[in-house]
């Protein structure tokens, strides 16, 4: 189904001449590095911009608490200490404030722990969970997830599997979760809440059947919080009040939290996050990772081991940044989510364009309410796999990802918000009133 004998807003021999370089027969397979590359050529060659909604990166200004304390600490000389692996003392105090403020668990600070962003710490994480027991050799997905973190398991040699959860939303994620877990071999599961890409978040039930399940069956949940707090349907944002972000730390105590500074505080280029990890796991001794790293906790494996092999700490300013950033949330003086309020208006804007051109959303609802305006969202168009959606919207200069790659089953694609500022959404409309014109 390929756009001919019409004028799209990319030329259709630029657009083809790119596609062809790059030898992907199936859109649905390319990564999202590879669909970026795609569209910088094409924009390189045609000298007209996309509308650009591939890649997960903050639109936003970086926090400005964080950016302060970080060079007040470069001026005061901290670039030529290393930092101690566990982390600097004020950013583990701070974070296990915030983890009670925000999320209202107790989690103490020797559980805090900084990594070279969160895709360092589920890494780490992913490689203590597979020496954790012989016979639990896989790592269970909540599908639709974040490729690179099966990319991650392929580095390591683990073995995973998933399930789309498209399928298994409230009561019915119970049986499909014991289904696997039932069988003696998982070691732990993950998920992103609010998730990426689908923007779907699990509400308190089936956030009860994942933690219940996990004690039952002694599996450890990752709960990847990179969009912390950004379920905008309800007001998150008052420490130590009700509503807090949800997680599976009020029903089960086998967790790590993982809080990115990525997307919550825009400090992405920083590479910082943390690992959250519940006091009884940071302290349960595993026989098997005893003998494989001569010590045998959960904590001190992932600190002394792991964390010391991988990196040594992570970058001694940014820990003061985040630091300061969680002093100032907790005390009341710092509301994060008012300047990601942002992205909940392009979200329900962009999303309506989308509507009103034809398209469908895929992952709408979180059992009756519909998802909230975000990050992200995922749309297709009647009579399209993901694949040609993604191709046929080259020629009108639109990029998403497909979500073939991210462990769902559905035709489609993820659309995000963050890089497409409001001054672009009449060019955006003119694009998708084109599409729609020649696709139907
Ligand atoms: C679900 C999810 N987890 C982890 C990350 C990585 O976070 P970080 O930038 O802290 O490494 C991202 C970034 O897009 C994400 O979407």
């Amino acid at each position: 189904m390929k756009t001919t004998n019409v004028t799209t807003p990319m030329p259709a021999s630029i657009v083809e001449g790119v596609l062809k370089k790059f030898q992907i027969s199936d859109l649905n397979e390319a990564t999202i590095r590879e669909i970026v590359s795609i569209v910088n050529d094409i924009e390189e060659e045609s000298g007209e911009k996309f509308i650009r909604m591939e890649m997960g990166v903050p639109g936003l200004k970086p926090s400005q608490v964080g950016t302060d304390a970080e060079i007040e600490a470069l001026k005061k000389g901290v670039a030529s200490d290393y930092p101690m692996l566990e982390g600097i003392k004020p950013l583990k105090k701070e974070t296990s404030r915030f983890v009670k403020a925000f999320i209202d668990l107790d989690v103490s600070p020797e559980g805090c722990i900084p990594t070279v962003g969160s895709m360092q710490g589920s890494y780490a994480n992913f490689l203590v969970a597979g020496q954790l027991d012989e016979k639990k050799d896989t790592i269970l997905f909540i599908d639709p997830g974040f490729p690179v973190q099966k990319q991650q398991l392929a580095v390591l040699g683990y073995k995973y599997e998933s399930f789309d959860v498209y399928d298994y939303r409230g009561k019915a994620l119970r049986a499909k979760l014991e289904s696997y877990f039932s069988q003696g071999h998982i070691s732990s599961v993950i998920y992103s809440n609010p998730n990426n890409p689908t923007w779907v978040c699990f509400n308190e039930e089936e956030l009860q059947i994942i933690g219940e399940l996990a004690t039952k069956y002694d599996v450890v949940v990752f709960e990847d919080l990179a969009y912390f707090a950004m379920d905008f349907r309800k007001d998150l944002s008052q420490p130590f009040e009700v509503p807090y972000q949800a997680s599976v730390g009020k029903y089960t105590d086998n967790y790590v939290l993982m809080i990115s500074s990525s997307k919550a505080f825009s400090y992405a280029g920083q590479r910082t996050g943390m690992v959250c990890i519940s006091d009884k796991l940071y302290h349960r001794f595993y026989p098997n990772l005893e003998k494989r790293f001569g010590v045998g906790k959960y904590g001190q494996v992932l600190v002394t081991r792991i964390l010391y092999a991988l990196s040594s700490g992570t970058c001694h300013s940014a820990q003061y940044a985040l630091a300061a950033i969680f002093k100032a949330a907790c005390d009341g003086d710092y509301n994060f989510l008012a300047d990601l309020e942002e992205y909940k208006e392009r979200g329900h804007l962009m999303k309506g364009l989308f509507l009103k051109y034809g398209f469908e959303l895929i992952y709408d609802k979180d059992m009756d309410e519909p998802l909230a305006d975000g990050f992200y969202f995922t749309i297709r168009y009647p009579g399209m796999t993901g694949g040609q959606l993604l191709g046929e919207l080259m020629y009108y200069g639109i990029s998403a990802i497909t979500l073939g790659k991210t462990g769902s089953h559905q035709e489609g694609l993820r659309a995000c918000v963050s890089q497409t500022s409001k001054e672009r959404f009449a060019e955006l409309e003119t694009r998708l009133k084109a599409f729609q014109e020649h696709h139907s």
